[in-house]
């Protein structure tokens, strides 16, 4: 089969692979129809990510058709439509019994990372019973690939640990595919203010159009200033850092208003100075997290209920025989105009 393969910082290639087979009997093989590009790949290129080695089949999003499935697979069975998750969780050790699925002791975070991945012609999916989704009939294949990861991320690690609040204020840095999935979910709660800030024009006009009340562009070092402008002098009561550099969350910082929260989505690759001589007396809270993907029967039902449209994050489609092309076009959002790019198996 075809695969995206991880060959080391900065290098890739479209390669033929072994079809996965059937390991544990809590397995499937999942013929994949339709993947996606994470800024999280991304990183993992930069050699931000120490746990993917080079060989790794990369992606972690997507849907596709049951192949197979493992004599322990009850919920399953070949030719059934599926939502995979990013997570793989085992459902039954202490961080899954407490919902914590990202930290499981046999699973977490492992697809396109310490296991082959999705940007695949075929994955293998340990776990299957609780880390697959059934497709309900009738639904957007498209827009559940942003059920696989950037949804629940912008959710879980932006929202519900920003504690978003009715009438509150927030600032959102970094307008990419996350910051944007974290704008559309935190209007689950009416914040009276969502401010977005990036560097990217298009990305903010994108955000404006998605609901933001107010976007700053960064580029001149003066966002600041300009948040503390529009709060009267106080700073936002949800600062969410969606980027996953130094700058960015040192911006945080500065925006984050006594007794606010700095909740943490983006991957940081080196070390990041905390101000504690500035945050000491300012009851603040610092949050990081790892998606769980606990939000996702909610966030299915949502997207069935078109409360919201993640159909409106996809700007580019490609076969995966040009999956480098996608590549290309989503590294260099800037110029290309890419949110999410769909990949078809
Ligand atoms: N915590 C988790 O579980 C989790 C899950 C998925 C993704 N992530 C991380 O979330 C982050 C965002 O993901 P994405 O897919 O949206 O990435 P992306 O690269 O598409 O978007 C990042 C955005 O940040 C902007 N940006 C870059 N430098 C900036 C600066 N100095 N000031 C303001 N804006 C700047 C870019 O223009 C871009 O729009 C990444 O770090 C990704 O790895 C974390
Ligand atoms: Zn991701
Ligand atoms: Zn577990």
């Amino acid at each position: 089969m075809k695969a995206l393969v991880y060959l080391g910082p900065g290098q890739k290639d479209l390669r033929d692979c072994p079809k996965p087979t059937l390991v544990d009997a809590t397995d499937a093989i999942v013929r994949m129809r339709k993947t996606t590009i994470c800024g999280t790949d991304l990183h993992i290129l930069k050699g931000d990510v120490a746990t993917c080695s080079p060989g790794r089949v990369l992606g972690h999003e997507g849907v596709g058709v049951i192949d197979s499935v493992g004599a322990g697979v009850t919920a399953f069975k070949t030719g059934d439509r599926v939502l995979i998750s990013c997570i793989s969780a085992c459902g039954r050790c202490e961080p899954c019994r407490k919902g914590m699925y990202s930290h499981c002791v046999h699973g977490g975070w492992i697809l396109g990372n310490s296991i082959d991945g999705t940007q695949a012609e075929f994955v293998r999916i340990p776990f299957a019973d609780t880390s697959l989704y059934p497709i309900p009939e009738g639904a957007d294949e498209e827009a559940l690939v942003m059920l696989s990861d950037i949804l629940p991320t912008g959710f879980e690690c932006g929202v519900q640990n920003g504690k978003v609040a009715p009438g509150s204020t927030v600032a959102i840095v970094g307008s990419g595919p996350i910051g944007l999935a974290a704008l559309l979910t935190a209007q689950f709660y009416s914040p009276a203010e969502v401010i977005m800030i990036d560097l990217d024009d298009n990305r903010l006009a994108v955000a404006k159009s998605f609901g933001a009340t107010h976007v700053v562009n960064s580029a001149d070092g003066k966002a600041a200033a300009t948040v503390m402008t529009l709060t009267g002098g106080r700073g936002v009561d949800t600062a969410i850092e969606a980027v996953g550099i130094p700058a960015t969350f040192n911006l945080c910082e500065e925006l984050v208003a006594a007794g606010g929260t700095i909740a943490n989505i983006g991957v940081h690759g080196v070390k990041v100075d905390l101000h504690l001589e500035k945050l000491w007396s300012r009851n603040v809270t610092i949050t990081t997290r790892l998606v769980d993907t606990s939000s996702t029967p909610m966030l299915l039902k949502v997207v069935h209920a078109k409360r919201i449209d993640p159909q409106r994050l996809i700007t580019h489609r490609f076969e995966l025989a040009r999956i480098l092309e996608a590549y290309e076009t989503f590294g260099r959002a800037a110029t290309t105009k890419a949110l999410k790019v769909i990949i078809q198996a």
